[in-house]
């Protein structure tokens, strides 16, 4: 595949951006961005913020200040695209009070053209389209819609090209996403992901590199690569593999935690495993998405693995990384699966006994093969397995929580907790979430934290010396 790599500074979007500083010099115009879905979205909104930044924008906490609202959207399961619809539809009368106020919508559900058609046709007040592989071309359409007053903007498709130097506003200064690469290939027969993600791209491991190095640099801690399969990382391009990218960003100081997602189990590699084993700074957190516990349902779901290929790979992970928290992805009532296919999920479940799990009702997406296959699962079935399976989850974090208790870990302390000051809220080298007594000061650090006690699956602790 040929990959187009772009350098922002020679792109010539900074051209728009100093246009629509200039549009905006001397007033105070503010942004608010509400972001739907993944990982990749949170970046991607990152991203567009650092744009909107550059452009002379504030963030702001609710959307009756903005001036820019951009919905950055998810069409993985249809729940989130109901809601997109319902969140853009009640913007119609702030729009009418503020005329000034533009509207954007990007991400995966506008690379769906009949989205985009419905979208115009229901909401005529939205000023900007663009697709999840456009970003860039926020800087043109908000120049144009602040100029041509009353119509839509749009840009679509720039699937092949990956775009390196471009600004961002990060979240936090202690932990940050990395993209390490695009797209996907494995066509699993639920998912709209390839279809509006692209196919797999990977960045350049010298570019990765670099910005771990200078986000070290700026002290921070903890990076967590992102890509929708990072398994296959470097595949598309000849780069090294993921196994090796994690070895060389393990050596760099002051980076003392790498964590990544997401995993494909058929592209998890005993090189990855070992690499996993011998990097500490390696997160002992592993997402391994299983999807179901049926050879049938695994078989039309394009997964290319069976349950005890699963298990041989959860068992051969758990001896050569003692100390890991597998966690998961679970579909339930895909086309045709029986009581029976379901009962297999559920052994699977008691076999493994995940530390945490994402688990979803199949959702039905129209252009997936699945989508057409004739015997899809009623809602209520659907609903009844669902709790079943958030029910015995439950169970198993409980008991995968409990050994924890009495013991000493290093905690990332990430945020103060809403009710008190003074208790903060951080996570282990393993991704369990702890609480604990201690002031601000400690945001950002690894800290010793003895954990005391569990309450409704969550861990408390105190904070111990060195
Ligand atoms: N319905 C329900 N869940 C889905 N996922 C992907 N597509 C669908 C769908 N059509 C889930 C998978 C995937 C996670 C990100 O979303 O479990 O791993
Ligand atoms: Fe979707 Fe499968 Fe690709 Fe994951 S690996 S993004 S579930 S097609």
């Amino acid at each position: 595949m040929n990959i187009r790599r772009v350098d922002f500074a020679g792109s010539g979007v900074s051209d728009y951006i100093e246009k629509v500083r200039l549009l905006n010099a001397g007033e105070t115009k503010r942004y608010y961005i509400i972001t739907y879905g993944c990982q990749m979205n949170v970046h991607d909104s990152e991203h567009l913020a650092g744009l909107l930044l550059q452009m002379g924008y504030i963030s702001c906490d609710n959307k009756e200040d903005a001036d820019f609202i951009l919905f950055n959207t998810c069409c993985v399961r249809e729940n989130a695209e109901l809601r997109v619809y319902g969140n853009v539809g009640a913007l119609r009368e702030l729009k009418e009070r503020h005329p000034g106020l533009k509207i954007a919508i990007c991400g995966c559900m506008m690379q769906q053209q009949a989205v985009v058609e419905s979208i115009k046709k229901r909401f005529e007040f939205v000023d900007i389209i663009f697709g999840s592989h456009n970003a860039q071309a926020l800087p043109g359409l908000l120049y144009r819609a602040l100029t041509e007053n009353g119509r839509c903007m749009e840009a679509h498709d720039d699937e092949y090209s990956i775009m390196e130097g471009a600004p961002i506003k990060r979240d936090s200064s202690f932990s940050a996403w990395i993209t390490v690469m695009y797209g996907c290939n494995n066509f699993c027969s639920y998912c709209i992901v390839p279809y509006v993600r692209g196919r797999e791209r990977s960045r350049r491991s010298a570019d990765i590199l670099t910005e771990a190095k200078q986000l070290a640099g700026q002290g921070c801690k903890e990076i967590t690569l992102l890509g929708q399969n990072v398994n296959s990382y470097g595949k598309d391009c000849g780069e090294i593999s993921f196994a090796e990218l994690l070895r060389r960003l393990n050596d760099i100081d002051g980076i003392e935690r790498i964590g990544f997602m997401t995993s494909h189990p058929k592209d998890c590699s005993d090189e990855l495993i070992s690499a996993i084993a011998d990097c500490k700074k390696v997160s002992r957190q592993l997402h391994l998405p299983v999807q179901s516990g049926s050879d049938r349902i695994l078989k039309l779901m394009n997964r290319r693995y069976t349950h005890d290929d699963y298990l041989h790979l959860a068992d051969k992970i758990k001896t050569a990384v003692p100390d890991i928290a597998l966690s998961t992805d679970i579909i339930v009532g895909f086309p045709t699966e029986t009581e029976e296919d379901f009962m297999q999920t559920v052994q699977l479940y008691n076999q493994v006994r995940f530390a945490s799990a994402f688990m979803f009702a199949y959702s039905r997406r129209a252009g997936t093969p699945a989508a057409d296959m004739k015997e899809q699962v009623p809602q209520e079935v659907k609903k009844d397995r669902l709790s079943r399976l958030i029910e015995l989850q439950t169970r198993c974090t409980t008991e995968f929580h409990k050994r924890y208790i009495g013991n000493v870990y290093p905690v990332l302390a990430e945020s103060v907790s809403k009710r008190s000051s003074r208790v903060i809220s951080g996570r282990t080298h393993c991704g369990r979430m702890v609480s604990f007594e201690a002031d601000s000061s400690v945001i950002g650090k690894i800290v010793n934290v003895k954990i005391t006690q569990l309450k409704a699956n969550t861990l408390y602790g105190v904070l111990v010396q060195p």
